[in-house]
Formats: structure tokens, sequence, C-alpha cells
């Protein structure tokens, strides 16, 4: 295949898309799907830019740290400038912080890039780390104080928190929930996407339900906590925060930052991330903090276990499994469960940005299967072009093209020109 490609013209490519999507300090995932500022989006385009000019990498933080609310949250979406092309906006969500924004936040894979950053360039990026690293560990308490369950695993409180807004995870906690009062609302992700990649009416009714809830209590934490019965326990946010919590701390002590406190954080998280294992699934899985009940789902943040510093017996021939049944994995769902479809958004498509988690956490524990990981995302990235996800049987681009989150994964990883 090497021969047969033009890796230095993807390469190109790559670039050019981070480029097009560049709005000026920020940087959309996709023109007209997604036309703000995504927080974990943002936080791989910093690391895609980190490759050519490191610069504008640590604008990317900035700017998305610009957007952090008195109690620490950072929003998942930034509404730099009101587009009519994305619903629900601003006006429905009446965020609270310094510009306007979201009510929820992301998986916290900030402190994760600037940590790759930081160790590209060190001596560029320490002044620009140096204001971040407080901001980030407010971030991170933030959700330590108000996303923990009692067993100290970390929670969404919207399907859209995870960032695998459909995810078969959800699909327990939101049939228990009546979309009062949401009445008609036009969507426009669907006039962007074919419908069957995106999430279905059901779910997007209760997404904004859930958003009413938030702006009904004015985003306030402690009375949200009371009134929201979406409460999950989940794998992405638990594993990502604890990676990047050992990450914000070793780049503290090399800052010379207070880092008291931040060990016993850890272990907390630890044990957060232990309490996600359902037994009877041998798997991690995602548990509804209100019922008890667990999802039963083996998903693609199942296996970010790695990335946190977990290895769990079990949990590579689950990944075995599941990418043996796929020619492109790592899928988002289990294709031997009846609720895969492998060109549904996050109930089965691969995603070059879940794989880059994944197989980076593989690496670090010193386990070979990622490389093949990387080799299956250049390939279905080389064969068909820089897309949100890809159908995981026949590569097939699914959901936005031209994105910047693929180009960026491309550009520190997948792409076979990266050097380690
Ligand atoms: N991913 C959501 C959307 O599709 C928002 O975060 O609109």
């Amino acid at each position: 295949m090497r021969d047969m490609v033009d890796y230095e013209a993807l390469d190109a490519e790559a670039r050019r898309i981070l480029e097009l999507n560049d709005r000026g300090g920020y940087t959309v995932p996709t023109d007209g799907l997604y036309p703000y500022q995504w927080n974990w989006d943002s936080a791989f385009a910093a690391y895609g830019f980190a490759q050519y000019d490191v610069n504008r990498a640590w604008e990317e933080m900035e700017t998305l740290f610009s957007g952090q609310w008195d109690s620490g949250m950072v929003p998942h979406i930034l509404f730099h400038q009101v587009d009519e092309r994305y619903f629900p906006g601003p006006d429905v969500w009446q965020g609270i912080g310094p510009i306007p924004s979201s009510g929820i936040s992301q998986p916290p894979v900030a402190a994760t890039f600037a940590r790759r950053i930081f160790e590209l360039a060190p001596e560029e990026s320490r002044a620009r780390l140096t204001p971040l690293w407080p901001r980030m560990r407010a971030w991170h308490r933030w959700f330590l104080d108000w996303r923990t369950d009692d067993a100290g695993a970390i929670c969404v409180t919207h399907p859209w928190e995870a960032g695998r807004d459909n995810t078969p995870e959800w699909d327990g906690p939101l049939k228990r929930i009546e979309p009062f009062g949401v009445g008609e609302y036009t969507r426009r992700d669907t006039s962007h996407v074919d419908p069957a990649m995106r999430p279905t009416k059901f779910d997007y009714d209760r997404y904004i339900w859930l958003v009413n809830q938030g702006v009904s209590v004015n985003w306030d934490d402690a009375e949200l906590k009371q009134i929201n019965p979406f409460r999950v326990a989940d794998p992405t946010m638990t594993f990502l925060l604890l990676r990047a919590h050992r990450d914000l701390m070793a780049l503290g002590t090399a800052l010379g930052q207070d880092v008291s406190g931040m060990e016993a954080e850890i272990a907390a998280l630890e044990a957060g991330a232990a309490s996600l294992w359902n037994e009877r699934l041998g798997c991690y899985d995602a548990r509804d903090v209100v019922t008890g009940e667990w999802a039963g789902c083996v998903s693609s943040a199942s296996f970010l276990c790695w990335g946190a510093g977990i290895d769990q017996p079990g949990m590579i021939e689950h990944l075995r499994r599941v990418n043996g049944a796929v020619r492109y994995g790592v899928p988002s769902h289990d294709p031997e469960s009846p609720r895969f479809e492998p060109k549904r958004y996050w109930r089965g498509p691969s995603w070059a940005i879940m794989n880059y988690l994944i197989a980076t956490g593989l690496d670090a524990m010193g386990k070979p299967e990622g490389e093949a990981i990387r080799v299956n995302t250049r390939e279905a990235i080389a064969g068909r072009g820089f897309a949100e996800y890809f159908d995981p049987h026949t590569g097939d681009p699914a959901g936005g093209g031209t994105f910047t989150w693929t180009a960026a994964v491309w550009l520190g990883w997948a792409s076979p020109n990266v050097k380690g």
C-alpha cells in the first residue's frame, strides 16, 4: 500500500484542513455541521497544529480556556460567532460563562495534549503553559467536585458531555425520561449529514429536554445534581480524566507548581475506574447511577483503560474480538451486539480520535496491539479521506468531511511520516 499512496499529499491535505477550519485563534470541527469551538476537538486541533506551529497550538488552548466558567467548568461548545447552521445555539443553552457557551463539559483531554505539546517544544511552551496550568487544575477539580459518584467514577449529566452522543450506553437512562415541554424545533445536523448517520428524534428530544433542565436552574451545579435524572458513571470520562490528571501532575512538577493533593486524587480516580468493571460482562462498562444498572456494552470507551494506566485481564481479548469482526477497528460499539449500526455515529463506526487514544494507551503499556490500530486508521484515512468517522466494515466515510480532529490525528500519529 505504501508505494501506491502519496503520503506527502495527505500530510499537505491534513494541514490544509486545519487551515480551512481555522477561524482565528480557534478551529471548528468542520464547516457547517459544527460551526463553533468544541472542547475536545479543540485539544486535538492543538495537537495537530503543534506538529508544525507550536504558537498556534497554544493559541487554540488559550481560546478554549477563555471560556472557562467561575466554577472551573470548561464548556463543551464556545459560541464565538452566532451561526444559524447549528442547533441548539447560545439562545437555547443560556450558558453563564464569560463568553456565550453550552452548559456542560466534555472529555478532559486538554492536559494530555498540553503535555504532548510541552514535550515536543519545552522552550517555546513553558511561558504559554504556566498560566494555563491552574486553569486546567480548576477544571479537573470541578469534575471531582461535581461529577463523581459514590465510588469515585466520573459521571456524565448529558449524552453530549461524554462526546459519544448516541452510544447504546445511554439507551436505558434516556428511556426513563419523558421529554415534556420540548415542543417543536428544527434540527440542523440532518441537513448537513444523512439522518441514517445521526442520532434519532427520540434521542434529540431528550438531549433538548436535558438542556432545558440545566437552564431551569441557571446551570447551578448543586441544584442540577438534585433534579437531573440522567447521571451515568462513564468510562470515557473516568479513564480520560485519570490519564489527564497524571499528565497534569507531571506538567505541574516540571513547572514547579503546587501539586499537593493530586496523588490522592489520582488514587480516588483509580478506585472510580475499578468500579466500572462489570463482572458479568467481563469488561469496563457504563453504570446508571440512578438505578445502579449496567449498560452491558463493550464500547470503544471501554478500551481507554490502558491510556489511564490500567491493565485488566480480559480487555485485550475483547479488543481482539471486536477488531477481528471488522476491517477497520476500533468499532465504537461491539459488532456482535444487536444494537450495532455500522454507520450511525457512536453506535458502530470507527473514530480516528478514539483509535489514537486507545492505541497510544496500548503503546504506553508496552502492548503491541496499538500498531495494527494505527495502520488501520492510516488505511481508512488514506483510502477515503479525513472523515468524521468510518464504517468499520467497509471504511466508507461517514458524518462530516474535512474534519479537524481526523486531520490532527493524521499529522501527529497516523501518517507514516510521523517520527516516533
Ligand atoms: N455532538 C453534538 C452534536 O452533534 C454536540 O456536542 O451536535
